[in-house]
């Protein structure tokens, strides 16, 4: 293998070092090119750039394998609790029986939200969406909890703050949309649980969540854990590139999160489904729709910048759909709809030609749907499942002596210098 590349440009050859991964993965190191030669390099969409090395999740988009910290997906999915998988992707090593007791114990104090911050919710209209109060809150967590601003990244009492504190969030914001009291959390519960427990008790009659519930949260949480350096992950190394504190950073995170390209896709696939089921199962005129590119119209849960192959994650979401629905005895006609809509796609030469598969949002709504989630929560059910990718990945990058602020270059195609015209001579 090559152990450097070698450019011509303008008749001088330049040698650029070649950086290779655990897995083999290999880059070419251009950040040196522009002081070597003048030149920069365009990418837009960042299709081809690799913007730090991770040792967190390792993705071959070609083969469908996700893997974090060298353990599959699918593994971790079937035989892990989310927090395990939170701390697995945070800190790099599953915990030891300690460790854990301890990282829980600390999740566990942390559950509650300044008293302060749960009148904020007030000010909100009920009709707004989940993600930009999320994403608001998180963000007010920096005023409630000043020392992030010049925290030691070594320090993870704002690691633990926001692990926890997150759920009450998610399920105080929701209860205040229906206008129920907020429910505070209860410690003696797990994490799932626990959030279940906020989300969907009330005070005026007893509520024990369904473990089969419980843990088919705990498997949608560990399926969003983290996906390497994906949009909103990128946009959280980006914003905490410039020492903005952590709550900033995820606050942004989830913002763009928020996009149908990226996680809202999951609320847009369920809005999708509807519309096929509204028009009485008229597949063809909607994938006349999504192959005619002026109509704007995509098949959102499909297509991933990285998986060329079935996204792994989708793999066991249908499963788990097909096994958990009929157990809540939820007959959900866009299931059908959906495994009929896939079965179409994989046959047309569209999408075989494109390498369009099923990606990890193209069956999550109909689990989030069974399980009484509200559709305009879905995005935030992925932000709750994220929250250690973003959180391991800031960490990695704070922790790493080498970061630098982030700060892409241009290529400028505007006006040359010209003269400042006064307005009479316009
Ligand atoms: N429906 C129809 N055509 C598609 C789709 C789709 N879902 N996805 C890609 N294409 C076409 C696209 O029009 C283009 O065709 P052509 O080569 O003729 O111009 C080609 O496939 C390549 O697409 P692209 O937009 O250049 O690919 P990308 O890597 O920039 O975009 C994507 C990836 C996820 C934004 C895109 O596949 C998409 O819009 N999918 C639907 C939204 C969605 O499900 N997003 C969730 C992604 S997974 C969860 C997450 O991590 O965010």
């Amino acid at each position: 293998m090559a152990d450097s590349a070698k450019l011509t440009l303008e008749g001088t050859e330049y040698e650029l070092p070649i950086v290779v991964g655990s897995e083999d993965e290999k880059a070419i190191d251009i950040s040196k090119l522009r002081d070597q030669t003048g030149y920069v390099t365009i990418d837009g969409g960042y299709k081809n750039t690799g913007s730090c090395l991770s040792s967190i999740t390792y993705l071959d988009g070609e083969k469908g394998i996700l893997r974090h910290r060298g353990y599959s997906i699918e593994n971790l999915a079937e035989k892990a609790e989310f927090l395990e998988v939170a701390y697995l992707v945070i800190y790099g090593t599953l915990p030891t029986s300690n460790e854990y007791e301890e990282f829980k114990k600390g999740i566990r104090d942390h559950s509650i939200i300044h008293e302060d911050m749960r009148h904020l919710f007030d000010g909100f209209p009920s009709s707004g969406h989940p993600m930009s109060i999320l994403s608001s809150m998180v963000c007010a967590l920096s005023a409630y909890y000043p020392d992030c601003l010049d925290a030691d990244p070594a320090d993870d009492i704002h690691i633990t703050r926001l692990l926890s504190k997150i759920r009450t969030i998610v399920a105080f914001g929701y209860k205040k949309s229906i206008g129920h009291p907020a429910m505070y959390p209860r410690n003696d519960l797990s994490y799932c649980a626990n959030f279940m427990h906020m989300m969907f008790a009330n005070p005026a009659e007893p509520y024990e969540a369904d473990p089969i519930i419980v843990k088919a949260i705990n498997t949608l949480l560990i399926l969003h854990a983290d996906h390497e350096q994906n949009c909103s992950t990128a946009t959280v190394r980006l914003v905490g590139s410039s020492n903005a504190n952590l709550y900033a950073a995820v606050s942004a995170g989830i913002l763009a999160l928020w996009g149908p390209l990226h996680g809202g896709a999951n609320q847009a696939v369920i809005e999708m489904l509807q519309e096929i089921q509204d028009s009485g199962g008229d597949y063809k005129g909607f994938m006349d729709k999504v192959k005619d590119k002026s109509s704007g119209v995509r098949l959102m849960g499909f297509g991933h910048r990285v998986y060329k192959s079935y996204d792994p994650r989708a793999k066991v979401l249908k499963d788990m759909a097909a096994k958990l629905l009929p157990h809540l005895k939820v007959d959900d006609p866009l299931l059908d709809i959906a495994k009929n809509l896939e079965a179409i796609a994989l046959e047309d030469s569209y999408f075989v030609e494109r390498n369009l598969y099923p990606n990890v949002d193209f069956y999550s709504g109909i689990v989030y749907r069974a399980l009484g989630i509200p559709v305009n929560m879905f995005t935030v059910m992925f932000a709750l499942g994220r929250l250690p990718g973003w959180i391991g990945q800031w960490r990695e990058m704070m922790r790493d002596p080498g970061k630098k602020i982030g700060r892409p270059r241009q290529i400028f195609t505007g006006e040359n210098a010209r003269p400042f015209v006064e307005l009479d001579k316009r």
